[in-house]
């Protein structure tokens, strides 16, 4: 565990107080806990401050200490204590939290320290130059299963790729943050498999498990979105069509077709769609002009997932020189 210490004087402030609003939650919040434990409240408070800060400054704690009867040093002691509380200033705009536990290291964590240290600062907790952004690599966060991930505030940002972290990054420098999706950014209901059901996936089946009333509970707790439950009539109207212009060219199946499926993005039923349209290799996928990767993009129903996961990229490397040259150009081996 790492020496954790208050922030310089110079950047201490002077005094903390509450606003208004916070004011009157943390008295709210101290009245929560039986006579004599309201001094339990410290986290939470310590939390109030933080976000009405940024961080949690030393008069922040000497405050909060006063308000639950507490000696400081006790105070300190939690604060120095959880990794949560930020004893810095961080970036005003965004504190991007990288998980390097590992499975988000191997789904490419690394690739995301990247681009924090180029487009943030080499140094985690130092901040950028105009002291909007600032970064650090934290443990496990609970969402492994969309690997590779971050943490902005209170909100999560799942399967990312270098690129995608990128753009999220300059939102949020750009002070539109609040503009980006959060959870999974490619096209996934919360933690549904990737490329779509892998099961259930005849209307029979669907069917059986609509009628079931285990199967209906499961389905309200997890709150699958509309375009989950009923995709496909409400996306045939928006679907290209089969006759634009803008279809990539189809062959006919090859002896031996790609194994599509190293592509990130690309399941078992997406690559069944593109085998129906007639696509079976990386060549032609890296071939694919932006009209075309548009059609796929709309026909699959991903909103971008192609650019993102830059299927065309993946491709080439893959019809150039196969894993090799995947793992050369991404640093990693294709999925
Ligand atoms: S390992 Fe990254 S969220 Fe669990």
């Amino acid at each position: 565990m790492s020496v954790r210490r208050l922030a310089e004087d110079q950047f201490q402030p002077a005094a903390f107080a509450f606003n208004k609003e916070n004011a009157v939650w943390a008295e709210k919040t101290i009245q929560k806990y039986p006579d004599g434990r309201q001094q339990s409240a410290i986290i939470p408070l310590m939390m109030r401050a933080q976000e009405q800060e940024g961080w949690v400054t030393k008069a922040a704690i000497e405050t909060i200490a006063d308000m639950l009867d507490m000696a400081y040093i006790r105070a300190l002691e939690v604060a120095t204590f959880y990794t949560q509380f930020q004893l810095n200033p961080v970036g005003t705009r965004a504190h991007v939290q990288v998980c390097g536990t590992t499975p988000c290291m191997l789904r490419g964590a690394e690739g995301l320290i990247k681009v924090c240290k180029s487009r943030i600062n080499d140094h985690a907790f130092d901040r950028n130059a105009d002291g909007t952004l600032s970064w650090e690599e934290v443990e496990c966060q609970g969402a492994c299963v969309n690997a590779p991930m971050v943490v902005i505030g209170k909100d999560t940002y799942e399967d990312l790729t270098p690129a995608r972290l990128e753009e999220i990054i300059d939102a949020f420098a750009a002070g539109k943050g609040h503009e980006i999706q959060t959870g999974p950014q490619i096209d996934r209901v919360f933690s549904a498999p990737e490329g779509g059901l892998t099961s259930l996936l005849s209307d029979e089946a669907k069917a059986k498990s609509v009628a079931s009333k285990t199967a209906k509970a499961t389905a309200e707790a997890v709150a699958t979105p509309p375009s989950e439950i009923a995709p496909e009539k409400a996306d045939a109207a928006k679907k290209p069509s089969l006759d634009d212009k803008d279809r990539p060219a189809g062959i006919e199946r090859p002896a031996q077709p790609d194994d599509l499926q190293l592509i990130s993005g690309v399941g078992p039923k997406i690559e069944g769609t593109l085998h129906e349209l007639g696509i079976f290799t990386f060549a032609q996928i890296a071939s694919w002009h932006e009209a075309e990767r548009h059609w796929v993009d709309g026909y699959l129903n991903f909103k971008g997932r192609i650019e993102r996961d830059e299927w065309v990229r993946q491709a080439e490397a893959l019809a150039k020189g196969g894993e090799a040259e995947y793992i050369k150009v991404f640093g990693k081996k294709p999925r």
